[in-house]
Parts: structure tokens; sequence; C-alpha cells
């Protein structure tokens, strides 16, 4: 079977080097991919929102299966799109239509939906623009801090967590003209919670679903989660403190409920749910929904796998979930990411790489690279790869990716030394 998966990062890279390993794949294309993913698959040339060029490509190509990689083109319909036409409704494909992407594309959607179905998260309100002094008086019956989010999607930056009600007044004032775009039309004002987060993933056809690895991703540029928030700085899996007790919870409060709520809103929907969870005390909140996999969560999900991921994905798509087993491997994943020198604000492109081929019995997940005209690897990107080992236990694990992280250079490598630390001690 040919099949065309969606993305260029990190992410991208590791559910190619999954997929490709399974007997199903006859050509496994990504699309635009990076110089990691050309190493697993053929990558292709082409916009993810010119769906005209995605359907001549399927068609030519003999397409079964696409994967939707990122949550762009699942909030611009690629997957109404696809089931709107005649030449292409046969493709299997992996990703909710926009219905369900709403979860991810609107976090005041996502919060209606959890209180209508009754889905642990923190209390809120919305407000649009010609409610600014309801929205400070909402603010005036919580407790500092104060988180703002902007409705839409604003590329991680539409968060803020503020402690005077004079900055939520600024920020609300900035958001709603225009700060985030048409992100902040509309603006989620929600109770802080005081926890360690976690990202939980399943993949479901809508009626049944399968639960993959859980990860924690690490997402401030500084050790210690400190200094601004960045894509990710790396990832582990399993996560100590997600044990069975919990992670029942999470099953009985969270996931089914969830499923439950698509079928009664009645949103089909096959694909990839992130369930971004907070453990308060014990007892897991819904931050948010994503309709994807994490990035960099998937770059430590992805070889803890046991199962051929492509025949869960055809699964996925085709609602055969109901008797699928994922089965995973009980050895801990440890992924450090290596960025650009000055990343998450202005950094260089096109730095040339070393190293890469030194490293031994580590996995590398490209995020942000590229083939220069001479055919070298150079970066691309802020994050540019993902340095993940499986290994007995989650230390060992670490230690390994840090010492072949040691192998990499290019002008200005940084990356974090504390990946995992925190939970080491569970
Ligand atoms: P989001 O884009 O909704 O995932 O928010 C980005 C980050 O902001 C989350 O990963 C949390 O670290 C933090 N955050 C969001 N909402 C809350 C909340 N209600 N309480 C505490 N932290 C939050
Ligand atoms: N690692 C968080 C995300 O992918 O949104």
């Amino acid at each position: 079977m040919n099949s065309l998966l969606l993305g260029s990062g990190g992410r991208e890279h590791a559910i190619a080097w999954k997929m490709a390993q399974s007997p199903k794949i006859d050509q496994l294309f990504v699309a635009p991919g990076n110089a990691g993913t050309h190493n697993v698959g053929i990558n292709v040339n082409l916009k993810l929102n010119d769906f005209e060029a995605i359907k001549s490509f399927v068609l030519q190509n003999h397409i079964q299966l696409v994967v939707v990689g990122p949550e762009a083109p699942l909030a611009d319909g690629i997957c109404d799109f696809f089931a709107a036409d005649a030449d292409l409704k046969q493709v299997r494909m992996v990703g909710p239509k926009k219905a369900g992407a709403a979860l991810e594309c609107s976090k005041d959607f996502a919060k209606a939906f959890m209180l209508r179905h009754h889905i642990p998260t923190a209390r809120y309100q919305s407000f649009t623009k010609s409610e600014l002094p309801q929205a400070l008086q909402f603010l005036q019956t919580m407790q500092p801090p104060y988180v703002l989010k902007a409705d839409g999607l604003a590329a991680g930056k539409g968060v803020l967590i503020l402690n005077s009600l004079s900055e939520c007044e600024t920020e609300l004032n900035e958001m709603f003209s225009g700060k985030f775009g048409d992100a902040g039309n509309k603006v989620v004002i929600e109770e802080f919670l005081t926890g360690i987060e976690l990202s939980v993933f399943i993949l479901t056809d809508g009626k049944d679903w399968v639960l993959l690895p859980e990860a924690k991703d690490y997402k401030r540029i500084g050790e210690g989660d400190t200094g601004l928030n960045t894509g990710g700085m790396g990832s582990v899996s399993p996560v100590p403190f997600a044990d069975a007790a919990f992670m029942q919870k999470v099953k009985t409060q969270i996931i089914q409920p969830t499923i439950d709520g698509l079928q009664q809103d009645q949103i089909s929907y096959n694909g990839f749910i992130f369930f971004g969870l907070i453990n308060v005390g014990g007892n897991p909140f819904v931050i948010e929904y994503n309709v994807r996999m994490g990035d960099p969560e998937t770059e430590s999900v992805m070889p803890r796998i046991q199962s051929d991921l492509v025949e869960l994905l055809m699964a996925t798509a085709e609602n055969r979930l109901k008797d699928a087993v994922v089965e995973i491997i009980p050895e801990a994943a440890a992924s450090v990411m290596l960025v650009s020198g000055g990343y998450p604000n202005e950094y260089k492109k096109g730095l040339k790489m070393s190293g890469l081929n030194q490293v031994e019995g580590s996995i590398l997940f490209h995020a942000g690279t590229k083939f220069n005209d001479q055919q070298e690897v150079v970066t691309a990107g802020g994050r540019v790869v993902a340095v993940t080992s499986i290994a007995p236990t989650l230390q060992e694990a670490l230690q390994k990716s840090y010492g072949e992280a040691e192998k990499i250079q290019y002008d200005g490598c940084y990356y974090r030394r504390d990946i995992g630390k925190d939970v080491l001690k569970y």
C-alpha cells in the first residue's frame, strides 16, 4: 500500500520512521518532510494548504492512506475536502474533519464541550470584544494567577498567565485589538490549576479507541522550566506519576466521556486525540485538547509502540478499532531536542551540521533540517533534531541521549540538560 504523511517536523519523522517498519507499506511519501524523513520515505514538495495539488499527487501515486501530522490542514478542512470529493473519498484518512478539529481550533468550543459532557477542566467563561467589562468583572471573582486564552489557533502563543488584574486589562485590550489576529476575537478566561502536566494520546474511530503510551514534554527554553515557551525541548515516556490508578481515572473521567461526547454531538472522528492533562492532587483535569500527536512527545511515544502502526492507522480510518490491541514495550524513552541558538526568538538557519553519522544506539528524529545545494544536512528551523533513546530505565535512556547529543555539532547548538529530571523522583 502507498501512503502519504503530511508534515515536516520531528513528530512526522517519528511517525514516518514507525510507519516505514510496517510490512504493509510499499511506498511512504512525506510532504514536505525534512532531511530525516528522507531516510525512511520519499519527500514530496507539496504545500499543505494546496488541497488540489495534494489531490493530484494522491491520485497519481495510488495513495490509499493519508495521515495528517499537524493541526493546520485539519483546521483548513483537508478531511472534509477528501470526504466530499468523488475521486478521493475512498482514500483512508487519519485526522478529524473540521467539526472534530474544533476541539483544538476553538478553545471556547473545547471548554463548552467539556462542560456539556462533564469532563473535568478549569472553571471558565468566554468573552468577546464588546464584553470587556464583563470579562473584568469575571476576573474579580477569581484568584491570581489569571489564565487568558485566545480562542483560536495562535501557534502555541495564545495563552497568557498573569498576576495582576491591571495586566489582564492591558492584555485583554491587546487581544481584542488583534494581538493574535482573529484567534483573539474571543477570549477564554479560566481558573489556574496547580499540578504537574502530562500528555495522553489515543487513536479513535469515533466509537472505539486505543491508548498509546503517555508522555511528558518540557515546554520552556530554560532549565528548571524557566524562560520563554517553545514548541517543546524534550520528552519522556512513560510518565512515572501516571500510575495505574491515575490512568484509570483518565480513562473513565476523560477519555471515555470525550468519545461519548463526540457521539452525542454527532461529530464523526477518525484520528489521534491528544489530551493535555494536569494532575491536580491525583485527579486529572484537561488543560487542552489537540487533534494530532504532540511534538516532541511523538519522538518518545513511537519507539515504545511495538504493534504495527500502519495496521492501527488503517483500523482507525476504517472504524475497526474495536478489536485492536496496542502492544507497548516496557522500556523507557527519552528525547532531547537540540535547538538553534536564539530560539524561540530569532535564530539562524542553514547552518552546517556535523556528527549526525557518529550517533550510535539512539535514534535521531529530525525536526528542522534540510539538504543544501551540496546535499549536506543543514539546520532549517528553531527545533533542529531530537535525540531519542530507549533503555530499561528512564535514567539510562536520558544518559544515553545526553551522551549521543554531544556528538552533534552546529553553530549555536543548545539543549536543556534537565529533561526528565523532575519525574525521576517518582
Ligand atoms: P494550552 O495552549 O491551553 O496548552 O496552554 C499552554 C500552557 O499554559 C499549558 O501547557 C499550561 O502549562 C499552561 N496552562 C494553560 N491553562 C492552564 C490552567 N488553567 N492552569 C494552569 N496552567 C495552565
Ligand atoms: N508538545 C505540545 C504540542 O505538541 O502541542
